[in-house]
C-alpha cells in the first residue's frame, strides 16, 4: 500500500511542527501548504524540511486552496491555518474573520469540489465556550465567545458541522483547550513567561510585565494533542471531540512554577501592566475530555508542571547558546 498522503494547513506554526513529526513517525507523505513571505518562516521546521513537502496557497485565495487539494489528492487534510492570537482578533476583525472564519468554508468548498471523501480535520477552540456557560466544558456546552477570534471559531466550527451533514464530508471539529510547547509564540502568555523568566535568570531582564494574572486556563502539550487528531480521523465516522487535561490553573500559578524552575521568586519580576488587558476576557476554561478517552482513547501524557519545566528549560538552553555566540 502506498503512503497516506496528508495536508496540512499552517503547518510552520507551532502544532504544524508537531502534527508533521507525529505523521511522518506513522509513515505518511506530508504536504504542508505555506503562504508567501519575504522572510524565512521555517524556524519551527528546519529539521524536517527534507522529509515533507512545501506548497504554496493562501486561505484567502479559493483558487489556491482547490488547486492544492486537486493536486496532491490527500487522504486526510488538516486545518490548522488561522490568525489565532486572541489580541490581534480585537485590531484585525475583519481579517480574523476571513482567515479563521471564511477559510474553514474555503477549504471545504475546495474537498467538496474535488473529493467529498477525503477527510477533514479542522481546528476548533475552547475559545468558543468564552463566558462559560458551564463547568467543566464538554462537547454538548453552549458556546459564548469573547473575542472576535472566539466568534470566527464558532462559524468555522458550525460551517463543518453543516457540511458533514448537508454533504455527508468526513469532517471532524477538535474543541481544543490551550496547548503549549517550547515551539509556542512568544506573544502567547505561557511562553511570554517561560522566555521572560530565562532572560531574567540570564541577566537580560529586570522585570516581566504581564496582564490579568487571575485568568485560568486548562493548558496541555501541544505534543500530545496532535495525537487526538490524528485519532478523530482514523474513526469509522465523523464527530467533535473536547481535547483537554481536565485541570485549570491560573496566570499566576503558571509565573509562580516557572520562576520556581530556576530558583527565583515571582513576586519580585512579575508587573501588571494595563496593555495586556483585554476588552472582554475569557476568565475560565476547564475542558471535559471523557468523549476522547472513550472514543478516541486519548489521553494527556504530559503534566502542567512538567510542560512549565519544559518550556522554562528549553528557553534557558536556547539563550545560553545565543549567549556563547
Ligand atoms: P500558530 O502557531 O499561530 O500557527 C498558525 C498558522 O496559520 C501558521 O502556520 C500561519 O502561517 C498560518 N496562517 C495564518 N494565516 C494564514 C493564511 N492566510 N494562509 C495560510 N496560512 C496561514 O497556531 P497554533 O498554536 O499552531 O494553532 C493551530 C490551530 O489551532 C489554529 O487554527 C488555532 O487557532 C487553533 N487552536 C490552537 C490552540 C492552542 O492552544 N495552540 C487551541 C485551540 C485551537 P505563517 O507562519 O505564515 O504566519
Ligand atoms: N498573551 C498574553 N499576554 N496573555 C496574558 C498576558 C500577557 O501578557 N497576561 C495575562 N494574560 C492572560 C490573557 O488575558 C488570557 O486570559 C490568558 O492569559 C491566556 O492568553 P493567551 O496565552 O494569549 O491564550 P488565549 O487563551 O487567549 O488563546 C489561546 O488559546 C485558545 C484556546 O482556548 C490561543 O492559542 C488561541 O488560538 C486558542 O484558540
Amino acid at each position: 500500500m502506498p503512503a497516506p498522503t496528508a495536508l496540512i494547513t499552517g503547518i510552520t506554526g507551532q502544532d504544524g511542527s508537531y502534527l508533521a513529526e507525529y505523521l511522518l513517525s506513522l509513515g505518511y507523505r506530508v504536504v504542508g501548504m505555506t503562504r508567501r513571505s519575504s522572510t524565512d518562516v521555517h524556524e519551527r521546521l528546519e529539521h524536517l524540511l527534507e522529509k515533507i513537502e512545501l506548497v504554496s496557497g493562501d486561505l484567502l485565495d479559493q483558487n489556491s486552496m482547490t488547486t492544492l487539494i486537486a493536486d496532491i489528492r490527500p487522504r486526510e487534510v488538516y486545518n490548522l491555518a488561522a490568525q489565532s492570537f486572541v489580541p490581534t482578533s480585537w485590531t484585525q476583525p475583519v481579517l480574523t474573520g476571513e482567515f479563521t472564519g471564511l477559510g474553514v468554508t474555503r477549504m471545504l468548498e475546495a474537498i467538496r469540489h474535488v473529493d467529498s471523501k477525503i477527510r477533514l480535520y479542522q481546528a476548533s477552540s475552547s475559545e468558543m465556550f468564552g463566558k462559560a456557560v458551564e463547568v467543566p466544558q464538554s462537547e454538548t456546552t453552549p458556546f459564548y465567545p469573547r473575542s472576535p477570534y472566539g466568534v470566527a471559531k464558532v462559524y468555522g466550527h458550525w460551517i463543518t458541522v453543516n457540511y458533514r451533514e448537508s454533504y455527508d464530508m468526513f469532517a471532524c471539529s477538535g474543541i481544543l483547550f490551550n496547548h503549549e510547547s517550547p515551539r509556542r509564540g512568544k506573544e502567547f502568555v505561557t511562553r511570554k513567561i517561560s522566555h521572560g523568566v530565562a532572560r531574567i535568570k540570564l541577566g537580560l531582564a529586570k522585570t516581566l510585565p504581564l496582564g490579568n494574572l487571575d485568568a485560568k486556563r486548562d493548558w496541555g502539550f501541544a505534543g500530545d494533542y496532535v495525537k487526538a487528531m490524528w485519532a478523530m480521523l482514523q474513526q469509522d465516522s465523523p464527530d467533535d471531540y473536547v481535547v483537554a487535561t481536565g485541570h485549570t490553573h491560573s496566570v499566576r500559578d503558571f509565573a509562580r512554577l516557572a520562576f520556581a524552575a530556576v530558583d527565583l521568586d515571582w513576586q519580585d519580576y512579575v508587573t501588571q501592566d494595563p496593555q495586556f488587558m483585554r476588552p472582554a476576557e475569557v476568565d475560565l476554561l476547564i475542558g471535559d475530555p471523557s468523549k476522547a478517552k472513550r472514543v478516541l482513547h486519548w489521553e494527556p501524557e504530559t503534566s502542567f508542571e512538567q510542560l512549565v519545566q519544559m518550556m522554562v528549560e528549553a528557553d534557558v538552553q536556547r539563550l545560553r547558546v545565543l549567549q556563547a555566540r
